[in-house]
């Protein structure tokens, strides 16, 4: 998903023209005499609603806040429960810590996201929101996420940091549950250096998320920014118009990065698929952005010899078995050990263990030569045959 790779001059541009035209007003309110009618995080906000087709979208300053917003946007409340999945990143679980709420942690199946199963059985009476992660571009099943959530009374909230521009059924991802965020952060399909969005049909929860991300503000359209009064608590989350310059110029390249990622994906998935080896399951191919390639060992110990043998082959490999620290709850007692929950040293999670441990993540760069693909080919089923 990395955007990173088309960093170029639309970006330098496009910051530049706030120094050019805007006078280098970089805050996104006020300042309306110097700023020649430019205001870049409402543009952004106003293009991202349009393209995944969503009626309300708040500019934050990252994924991880935009998790935080969205969840008091929501209603979460202090002792409240919030279920989300073991293989995430660690951020969804900071935001439900953030809020005070009690995070519950299930299984993933093979698809890598949050089992459906495993969610309906944590439900409680305390449970207020269920957080589907799309990871590595690729949806959780969100017809069943959904039904059992409108059966139980729960909000979803769709953390789709790693799924912008994927869909389920034809509808973009985030756009599904009752509130999305995306990320914009540099590892991501679109980047703004550090950034993220909240959206919503919900009027009331945008409303609210508006004014949490700003220490309250009510965002009058009548009064002005100092006289205005402040609808609820909240804090600075807000996003520069540097970052909305940049992250806009970006955007314009969403359909380019999602259409080249998935042609060498699926180059890729072909030129290996007599690899012998279970692939992730995939809810809704077409709408899969083509991030990754995930396979699953027989055993752990094959996945660590193979992840070994592709080190020395120079390939690398993306979040399994790289990152995984930082990706699966196994591994934050750093958190837990600061509250009453799972701080027993325990592994409360081993069905998403024994999928993990024997899984290889291949990363799918926008800018690979069909050589690069077959070279990248020939050295994995090379290495299968000595596994
Ligand atoms: C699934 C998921 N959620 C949330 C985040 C947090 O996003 P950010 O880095 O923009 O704070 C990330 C970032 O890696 C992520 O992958």
């Amino acid at each position: 998903m990395p955007g990173f790779e088309l960093v170029g001059k639309e970006e330098q541009a496009a910051v530049n023209e706030i120094f050019e035209k805007s006078n280098g007003v970089v805050f996104a309110h006020g300042f309306d005499a110097l700023r020649d009618d430019i205001f870049r995080v409402r543009d952004f906000e106003k293009e991202l609603a349009q393209k995944v087709d969503v009626d309300y979208a708040q500019a934050v300053s990252s994924g991880s806040t935009a998790l935080k917003v969205a969840l008091k946007a929501m209603g979460v409340k202090r002792g409240d429960e919030v279920i989300t999945q073991s293989f995430t990143f660690v951020a969804t679980v900071e935001a439900i810590l953030e809020v005070g709420a009690v995070p519950v942690i299930v299984d993933i199946d093979k698809t890598l996201n949050i089992s459906p199963q495993a969610f309906k059985e944590a439900i409680t009476d305390k449970t207020k929101v269920v957080i589907p992660v799309h990871m590595l571009g690729v949806t959780a099943q969100m017809d069943e996420i959904v039904s059992i959530a409108k059966e139980y009374n729960i909000l979803v909230l769709e953390d789709t940091a790693q799924g912008l521009g994927g869909k389920f059924g034809g509808k973009a991802l985030g756009t599904i549950g009752d509130v999305g965020t995306y990320s914009f952060d540099g590892g991501k399909t679109v980047i703004c250096g550090e950034g993220g969005m909240v959206v919503t049909n919900n009027k009331e929860m945008f409303v609210t998320a508006r004014a949490y991300h700003d220490h309250g503000h009510e965002y009058s359209t009548t009064k002005g920014r100092g006289v205005e009064d402040a609808l609820c608590t909240g804090f600075n989350y807000r996003m520069s118009e540097l970052q909305a310059a940049f992250g806009l110029a970006q955007f314009k390249k969403l359909d380019y990065i999602l259409s080249s990622q998935k042609v060498n994906q699926i180059k890729l998935k072909k030129a290996i698929k007599d690899i012998g080896f279970e692939f992730r399951t995939i809810p809704d191919e077409d709408g899969d952005i083509g991030d990754s390639i995930v396979f699953y060992l027989d055993t752990k110990e094959d996945a660590k010899r193979f992840a070994t043998k592709m080190a020395e082959e120079g390939l690398g490999t993306k979040n399994l078995p790289d990152a995984i620290k930082w990706h699966f709850a196994k591994h934050w007692q750093h958190m837990f050990r600061e509250y009453d929950f799972y701080n027993d040293g325990k592994n409360h999670w081993e069905k998403s263990d024994d999928i993990l441990s024997r899984s290889i993540a291949l990363p799918i760069m926008i800018n690979m030569t069909d050589e690069q693909i077959e070279n990248i080919a020939f050295k994995l089923l090379k290495i299968a045959k000595e596994i």
